[in-house]
């Protein structure tokens, strides 16, 4: 690289989360104060790159977004292998090539979920200098053991179901609140346990309705006030409804019992990232800015036994990192009664 000092390009893509902006920050801050490189934003992820539509990052730049949700550098969900409708060809790859060269980057960081990776695997494959940085609400990205994103989504829906116990008390009723996660239920798991669900439905553990509907009747029987119901969106229903919509209506409909449902939404995705979520995107983008240094491309940052390292792209692309039904957590909440939706 010579004497011209390293150029970073730093894009954010897929659904936004908290702690985007905690790694940004930690991968320019690192990048300019320890390796004394420059840093560059590449604006709505991928398609900033097809644009070249670029932002300069100083410190003056980097300085207050820590604790700011979202991400600065805006994201989009342009899967730029994927032609678009009605593109006979699509030269969106050789453009973000053809960019990343006019532009003068060394590395190019990909903040992102599965997808982003998976698309940060192929451009490494076409010789750019690409390194991983996973982020999701989700927490299903392969070869970490937690995203940035996770523990504030958790927070958020923690929050909201022990606000549902109060209006549930109040008015008897069968609480049921549908979380994200897409197809993976660590959200739902995770929240859940935490606010106290008296019933966990997640993608991971097909349920029977009949044996959801039975341990709601068991507890109206044995006199308790009201049941909480938590419900990871991606569940298996013969419905277009939200599955916490269908879910609600299932209930209603056996039990008899008064029955809500709230679909908690993109709350989740929203606000001020965790001091968890801080710390753990700090540590990737400072790690990532590191293997820059050590010209370590290829791979994702990771999350390992409380280590932070890295992966080879090549070896996350297309997976999930879904919840094992033998999970401790769901081994516990087993043992405190809590009903999974598949055993009496
Ligand atoms: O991947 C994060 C996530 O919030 C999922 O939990 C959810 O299913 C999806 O994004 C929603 O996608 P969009 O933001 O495109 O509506």
């Amino acid at each position: 690289m010579g004497s011209k000092k390293i150029k970073i390009g730093i894009l954010s893509a897929g659904g936004d989360c908290p702690g985007i902006n905690a790694a940004i920050r930690g991968v320019g801050k690192t990048a300019i104060v320890e390796y004394g490189m420059e840093v560059i934003g590449i604006i709505n992820g991928f398609s900033g790159l097809v644009q070249k539509d670029t932002i300069k990052l100083n410190e003056q730049m980097l300085s207050g977004i820590l604790t700011l949700g979202g991400t600065i550098l805006g994201t989009s969900r342009l899967k730029p292998y994927k032609a678009g409708d009605g593109e006979d060809v699509n030269d969106k790859p050789d453009l973000i090539k053809k960019h990343y060269e006019e532009l003068g980057l060394d590395a190019l960081m990909c903040i992102g979920g599965n997808g982003t990776q998976t698309t940060a695997a192929m451009l490494a494959k076409e010789g750019l200098n690409v390194i991983g940085v996973p982020k999701t609400i989700d927490n299903d990205i392969w070869g970490t053991d937690l995203t940035f994103g996770f523990d504030t989504a958790v927070h958020i829906a923690t929050e909201a179901i022990d606000r549902l116990h109060t209006t549930a008390y109040s008015h008897k009723r069968v609480m049921v609140i549908e979380v994200m996660g897409h197809h993976a239920g660590w959200i739902a798991l995770h929240s859940g346990i935490a606010g106290g669900g008296d019933v966990i439905l997640i993608p991971e553990i097909p349920y029977d309705l009949n044996l959801v509907n039975e341990c709601l009747m068991e507890r109206s029987r044995k006199k308790k006030p009201y049941s909480i119901v938590v419900v990871g969106e991606g569940i298996e229903k013969a419905s277009k409804k939200s599955a916490g919509a269908y879910i609600a209506k299932q209930i209603r409909k056996a039990t008899g019992l008064e029955t809500r449902e709230t679909i908690l939404g993109y709350i989740q995705r929203g606000g001020s990232p965790t001091a968890t979520d801080r710390i753990l995107a700090t540590r990737f983008g400072a790690y990532a800015a590191k293997m820059v240094n050590e010209r370590r491309f290829g791979s994702m940052v990771a999350l390992r036994n409380g280590i932070i390292t890295s992966i080879p792209l090549d070896e996350v692309g297309g997976k999930l990192r879904l919840v094992d039904p033998t999970n401790g957590l769901v081994e516990k909440g087993r043992y405190l009664g809590v009903c999974f939706g598949d055993c009496r």
